[in-house]
């Protein structure tokens, strides 16, 4: 029997998944469930290590597309073994910015490995797939147009047309996995997102 209640959170840099599962989280624990937020790589020592490799801008043109979806699948390991099996082996909720879908947007369609090649070795690493994923949607631009003042990574140099195309990855994951993933659109200002967010998670609870 599946134990504790998995949740991931996607979408392209800027959309707004960190500022929706933290309002995500509060909303749970206001519910009464037991939390626990994680993000790729979640701090364990082998996955930051080689999150400081793939985000190094010094890097550019030094990784290979299948060299660099290794190195993620390793790292989501790590973390899937170390911080989300456990807790949801314990009943809890765990929320996680960032799972196997990035892999398959980023690496599958934006570099251009291929989804089902992807997905397949997400299957090797991953201790179950999400049982809710929360897509957060919104045109690359306007993702952009936030996020002006952070220094770009590695990825984020790759410009607004890598943005795009991985948004249109994540759409086309969305019609394969109707059951899992949920598009929420955030061009909206933060509250009202939240509301649909709130109103997606909801609707899972219920089923
Ligand atoms: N609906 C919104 N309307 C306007 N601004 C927003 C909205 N949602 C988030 N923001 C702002 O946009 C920026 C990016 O949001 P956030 O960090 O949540 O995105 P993210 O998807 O986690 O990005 P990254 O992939 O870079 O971690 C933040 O400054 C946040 O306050
Ligand atoms: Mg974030």
């Amino acid at each position: 029997m599946k134990q504790g209640i998995f949740i991931s959170f996607e979408g392209i840099d800027g959309s707004g998944k960190s500022t929706q599962m933290k309002m995500a989280a509060e909303y749970l624990s206001s519910l009464g469930y037991r939390v626990l937020t994680t993000r790729e790589p979640g701090g364990t020592e082998l996955a930051e290590r080689i999150r400081k490799v793939l985000l190094d801008a010094k890097m550019e043109d030094k990784i290979t597309a299948k060299a660099e979806l290794l190195l993620y699948l390793a790292s989501r390991h790590q973390h899937s073994a170390e911080i989300i099996e456990p807790f949801l082996r314990s009943g809890g909720v765990v929320l996680t910015d960032r799972f196997a879908d990035s892999s398959t947007a980023y690496q599958g369609v934006g570099r251009g490995l291929g989804i089902e090649l992807v997905e397949g070795l997400n299957e090797l690493v991953i201790p179950r797939w999400p049982d809710l994923t929360i897509l957060i949607d919104i045109p690359a631009e306007a993702a952009q147009a936030r996020n002006i003042s952070k220094a770009p990574d590695r990825l984020e140099n790759e410009g607004i047309e890598f943005q795009e195309a991985i948004r249109k990855g994540y759409l086309e994951l969305s019609k394969r996995h109707p059951d899992r993933i949920v598009v929420i659109e955030s061009k909206d200002d933060i509250e009202e997102t939240q509301i649909k967010v709130r109103e997606a998670i909801a609707r899972f609870l219920a089923v």
